[in-house]
């Protein structure tokens, strides 16, 4: 291992001379087309409405949203994930099947401003358009009622697909969510629209923020649908059954306190497997940094870089735009 009194001869420090030898050797990079922004659309609103847990993110009017929208296309990100907030709520969520609902109306508006320059992905769940705040519809005894939430999300796809969207993302957590959406929108003929399932989403503290930014109504929590965090295996299970009903794309949320949960699903699937980087770990990294805790840029980027290590292809994350530009 060392020669006599010259030190060790094997010295891995070698490959970290230089920025450029390292940026050869790199393992793992993180490039704008992986980078999926979500948007938050409102209806009925004049001017953008900033988050205040999310400082820099807004819920956008229809017009400011197309405008992020060709943003994302000039900075060459891999798509948006659109979020709408109705007016009205009620107890079945209607407003996410309606096709003038707030979200239906977005898609159509965002893909005419993008056409094919980015991959135009909604929200396919109902806990925006319900008045008790839950991913799908209830039972008398105020349960979350599986197969009739299915039935829902069946129609939301078709509305969402009808609208324009390129690639759908059921989030309700509901058991044969991915089946029921494929056959609708195969039976639709709409074969080309693809499905991102949010196979392992855990029931997280760290969607805390996200609550604001959509309006939640939600009492209580969604600990009977969401995974329990304490499982790793369930969630590979849970990919594997989404890959088995026609899932093109597989999804860990959160990402950070899941990054072993994203690698084992890595090892097990053969579909591009994408990590939803929360609210919750925008805001931490958001708040020490504005505290003077933490440097912002660089802890940014080595987030994103964590997670691609991990074993994610695509990121979905409210720094997708800034990330992009201090890729450049
Ligand atoms: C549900 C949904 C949630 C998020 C995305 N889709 C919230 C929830 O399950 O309560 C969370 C996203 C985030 O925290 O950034 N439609």
């Amino acid at each position: 291992m060392t020669t006599d009194g010259l030190g060790p001869t094997i010295r891995p420090r070698r490959l970290r001379t230089t920025a450029a030898l390292r940026r050869m050797v790199a393992e793992t990079s993180v490039e704008p087309r992986q980078l999926v922004l979500p948007l938050f659309v409102r209806e009925g609103l004049t001017e953008p409405q900033p988050i205040s847990s999310m400082p820099g993110v807004v819920q956008h009017t229809r017009s400011t949203l197309k405008a992020a929208a060709a943003e994302a296309v000039e900075l060459g990100l891999g798509g948006v994930m659109l979020f709408g907030i109705p007016e009205h709520k009620d107890a079945t969520g209607s407003g996410a099947i309606d096709p003038s609902g707030i979200l239906n109306l977005a898609i159509t508006d965002v893909v005419a401003e993008v056409g094919d320059g980015l991959t135009v992905m909604s929200d396919l769940c109902l806990d925006e358009f319900t008045d008790h705040g839950h991913c799908g519809v209830l039972t008398a005894d105020g349960k979350v009622d599986n197969d009739r939430t299915l039935a829902a999300y069946a129609e939301m796809a078709r509305a969402q697909a009808h609208a324009g969207v390129d690639m759908v993302g059921p989030s309700g957590m509901m058991d044969g969510q991915v089946a029921v959406v494929r056959d609708a929108l195969d039976a639709a003929e709409h074969t080309d629209v693809s499905i991102l399932a949010y196979s392992a989403k855990y029931a997280s503290a760290f969607f805390g923020p996200f609550r604001e930014a959509v309006d939640s109504s939600l009492q209580g929590d969604r600990r009977t649908y969401q995974q329990d965090s304490a499982n790793a295996i369930e969630g590979v299970r849970e990919a594997l059954l989404d890959v088995e009903e026609g899932a093109d794309i597989v999804m860990v949320k959160p990402a950070l306190a899941y990054l072993d949960v994203i690698r084992q699903v890595r090892d097990a699937v053969d579909v591009p497997v994408a990590a939803y980087n929360v609210s919750g770990e925008y805001a931490m990294l958001e708040a020490a940094a504005a505290n003077g805790w933490i440097d912002r840029e660089p802890a940014i980027l080595e987030t994103l870089l964590a997670i691609r290590r991990a074993g994610a292809d695509v990121i979905l994350t409210y720094w997708a735009a800034e990330a992009a530009r201090l890729l450049r």
